[in-house]
């Protein structure tokens, strides 16, 4: 038997992140544990069959190269595609740039326009940066309220030189679902209509596959980026999918050995790819009911945060995907409240962005008022999460945003009754 037990305590409760007086882990949108069925299928494949799938001149290789296949097998059938179509990579950020300047290269002669959206993650928006400052143009589509994109926009906003759309699949701060078929099936009688090419459709999958149902043929997604360790799966592996029929064209980022369809050269690192095979193969089985405890205990969490605290506001859509709530607590400074809640694990914004104290930009995007940006948290419920760990997070946060509330000028004048809209600030 490979792998490790859950610690005794964390089993007893079905949770992993309160071991030995740790932060309760809330923050499963950054990262999510290693599912130890992952770490046991993943352990022979770092001890003795190390061999590198290349090897096509013995059995060290060939094993490897089966288990590869394996994986590649599970990924694809995990989204409703063929293997073929999975081209292994480090991660989605990887398949995010491979696949966006890949196709934005490859069509440049013709087609030099790209639409994508205002709350994409950063290696989305950084990536179509990029190739503006390389003579591309990009439209950033604004999103409406509830973080949703407009079709009626996304329509407008296509031009016969657009090569790509890419719109994310479930945002990574608000837990909004993009209607991906609605946009496939815009894409497609929009082209029709005015006889040209269909862009390709490309959506950042990181937050949704193995959360909820994605299936690339029903949804008419071309193209797809997938992370491991947003599944239980371990860090610096993830996919893209790059369908064949009808072919995707793109120009790899980088060359070597002809890897991946020679979209992506390098050694593939087999006992990783077995790990985000695994992670997959249990996702699949295991999405319907872990969508079900995630929806029961994100509502524990909502109902119970609520029910103690005032002047709260939920961010995004409210049909998202559970596992992500982003709520708002009106007259508390966001820092302060993670900075007094140092025994839970959670972002304000996106792990990638805490760094720096702007406001968030997804919430910006939605047209949330500045200071309701600024104290906002992120709470990432997974399949590890328990019930005694969200009642604590209900209690600690009640008693939290009260006692910083106390201490808030703004909140005593509401309490007061006085309209601080209204006020007219000086200033000195
Ligand atoms: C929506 C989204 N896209 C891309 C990424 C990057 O994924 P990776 O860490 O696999 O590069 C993340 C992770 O933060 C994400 O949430």
């Amino acid at each position: 038997m490979f792998g490790f037990k859950l610690n005794p305590v964390a089993t007893k409760t079905g949770g992993t992140s309160k071991v030995s007086g740790r932060p309760i882990y809330l923050d499963m949108q950054a990262t999510t544990p290693m599912d130890p069925r992952v770490l046991d299928r993943m352990l022979p494949f770092l001890t003795e069959q190390y061999g590198n799938p290349h090897s096509r001149t013995h059995a060290y290789g060939w094993e490897a190269e089966g288990a590869v296949d394996e994986a590649r097998q599970h990924v694809a059938d995990l989204i409703g595609a063929n293997e073929k179509d999975i081209v292994f990579t480090s991660g989605a950020t990887e398949s995010n740039n491979m696949i966006i300047k890949g196709i934005a290269k490859f069509h440049q002669s013709k087609r030099k326009h790209i639409i994508t959206t205002q709350t994409e993650h950063k290696c989305v928006l950084d990536s179509c940066r990029y190739l503006q400052s390389q003579g591309f143009e990009v439209t950033y589509l604004p999103v409406l309220p509830n973080g949703l994109v407009s079709l009626s926009e996304l329509r407008a906003a296509l031009r016969p030189d657009t090569s790509l759309v890419s719109i994310m699949a479930v945002n990574n701060e608000i837990g909004v679902i993009q209607p991906l078929k609605e946009i496939s099936e815009t894409l497609k009688s929009w082209a029709k209509e005015n006889g040209v090419p269909k862009p390709y459709f490309h959506t950042d999958a990181a937050q949704a596959v193995g959360k909820i149902p994605i299936n690339v043929d029903e949804m008419g997604i071309d193209v797809m980026s997938i992370s491991a360790h947003k599944i239980y799966g371990p860090k610096g592996i993830g996919a893209a999918y790059v369908r064949r029929r009808p072919r995707v064209r793109l120009e790899p980022l980088i060359h070597g050995g002809g890897q991946e369809r020679g979209l992506r050269s390098g050694t593939v690192p087999a006992p990783l790819v077995v790990g985000l095979g695994e992670a997959c193969r249990i996702a699949k089985r295991e999405m319907a009911a872990d969508h079900a405890r995630v929806s029961e205990l994100s509502q524990r969490l909502i109902d119970g945060i609520t029910k103690n605290v005032a002047e709260i506001v939920r961010n995004g859509d409210p049909k998202g995907y559970p596992g992500c709530v982003n709520l708002s607590f009106a007259y508390v400074e966001g820092e302060s409240l993670l900075m007094a809640l140092k025994d839970i694990a959670l972002s304000s914004g996106s792990a990638c962005t805490s760094a720096s104290l702007e406001p968030s930009y997804v919430l910006r995007a939605l047209g949330a008022a500045e200071d309701m940006a600024h104290s906002s948290l992120r709470f990432g419920i997974g399949r590890f999460t328990t019930e005694a760990e969200i009642d604590l997070v209900v209690e600690r946060i009640t008693q939290v945003v009260t006692r910083l509330r106390e201490m808030s000028p703004l909140w005593e004048m509401v309490q007061e009754g006085i309209d601080i809209s209204k006020i007219e600030w000086s200033q000195h």
